[in-house]
């Protein structure tokens, strides 16, 4: 099995490429990674000299190179995670989404139609997506695999339209693939621009934490091992063709999570009860802000047997330790030194 994974220098594929390089040393796994903002090759150091791991630094917007790589090495499989994903960002800079995850997805899709397109045998080419794509709830009702696509931010839209290019590649050129929407993902290596890990590190500096609009917003939280251990199973379990959805099964009202979020810290930190909680800032709501995400997972959980492993709290304790413990990889991200680890590394 020669495996691309794609985004495996980020935050959950990096915990993808792991649990694949160490689970199965009998495949190859190729990480294909432009090292954006987001892609941090510090995420991998414990596996970086395995043999049976190959690092790739590289474009999926670069219609070429991503087909030449293909001949190259003649990919059985994908797992497809990269991808622009921050909706704030999306909201300053549509295009950026509009070009890695419409166009960057496409030219993956022609690549591997390209290379098996007379034999799918054996093949398979598995599309990460997020629960942003059906939009909004209201106070009740959750996400199931056939809710109607209803995107509101750029992020979730460019999304969307690529599980729409998936979808349509199987039913036009008989592609084999499987599409997977998740709810938010939190835990180790998170670039601190998404809440916990921001949270975490506003905390640690006595810095304020900006909680968007009334902090009345739902999402649903999945501990980030948790995910790669679903995406091992749907790899080599799914039906082709099927949509899985993935989620905690843990509704979190953001305001709510912060402060259980500060209250940990402040045990952790020894510092008094109620000292974090002081550095709450109400600031101005995000533009289009999705209300609540809930996801049913009794899919994966009754056809596959996926289900979490830890708690949330147990999910939110490992998270904060990882953090306190990686003090080094904290200030290499937030000063920017991680994206000279590249050069180093590999020059
Ligand atoms: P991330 O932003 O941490 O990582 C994205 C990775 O993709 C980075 O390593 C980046 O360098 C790489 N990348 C970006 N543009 C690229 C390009 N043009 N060519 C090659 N590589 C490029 O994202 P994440 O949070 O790890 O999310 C991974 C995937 O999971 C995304 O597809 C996202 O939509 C999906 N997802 C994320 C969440 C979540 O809560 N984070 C939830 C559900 C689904
Ligand atoms: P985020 O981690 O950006 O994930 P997503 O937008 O994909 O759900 O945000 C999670 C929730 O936290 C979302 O409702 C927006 C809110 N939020 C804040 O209130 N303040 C912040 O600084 C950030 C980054 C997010």
């Amino acid at each position: 099995m020669k495996l691309l994974i794609t985004g495996g220098a980020g935050f959950i594929g990096s915990h993808v490429v792991r649990q694949f390089v160490t689970a199965y040393p009998e495949y190859h796994i190729y990480n294909l990674d432009a090292l954006t903002y987001a892609g941090n090759l510090e995420n991998l150091k414990d596996v970086e000299t395995a043999s049976n791991y190959t690092f790739i630094k590289g474009d999926i917007t670069d219609a070429l190179f991503v087909d030449r790589l293909f001949k190259t090495h003649q990919f059985d499989g994908v797992i497809h995670l990269a991808a622009e994903s921050h909706v704030d960002r999306s909201i300053t800079d549509p295009l950026a989404f509009v070009k890695t995850n419409v166009l960057g997805t496409i030219h993956l899709l022609n690549a591997f139609k390209g290379l098996w397109g007379s034999n799918f045998e054996g093949k398979l080419f598995y599309h990460i997506s997020t629960d942003e794509v059906y939009g909004t709830l209201g106070e009740t009702g959750l996400f199931t695999e056939t809710t109607s696509y209803d995107p509101n931010s750029p992020y979730s839209a460019s999304k969307a339209s690529s599980d729409h290019f998936v979808r349509a590649y199987g039913e036009t050129y008989g592609l084999p693939y499987v599409i997977t929407n998740c709810s938010n993902n939190y835990g180790p290596n998170q670039f601190p621009e998404k809440l916990i890990p921001l949270f975490i590190h506003n905390i640690i500096q006595n810095k304020p934490l900006p909680v968007y609009g009334d902090g009345n917003y739902t999402r649903d939280w999945l501990y980030v091992i948790d995910h790669a251990r679903a995406i091992d199973l749907v790899f080599h379990q799914c039906k082709q063709g099927e949509t899985y959805n993935i989620g905690g099964f843990n509704e979190w009202k953001n305001i709510d999570l912060v402060k259980l979020l500060c209250d940990k810290m402040d045990q952790r930190l020894h510092r008094p009860k109620g000292q974090s909680e002081q550095l709450i800032t109400y600031v101005k709501d995000r533009p289009g802000h999705d209300k609540r995400y809930a996801i049913d997972a009794s899919k994966i959980n009754e056809t596959l047997g996926w289900q979490p492993s830890v708690t949330f709290e147990q999910g939110l304790e490992k998270t904060i330790d990882w953090y306190l413990g990686n003090a080094e990889w904290l200030a290499h991200v937030t000063s920017g030194e991680y994206q000279s680890y590249y050069e180093r590394q590999y020059s």
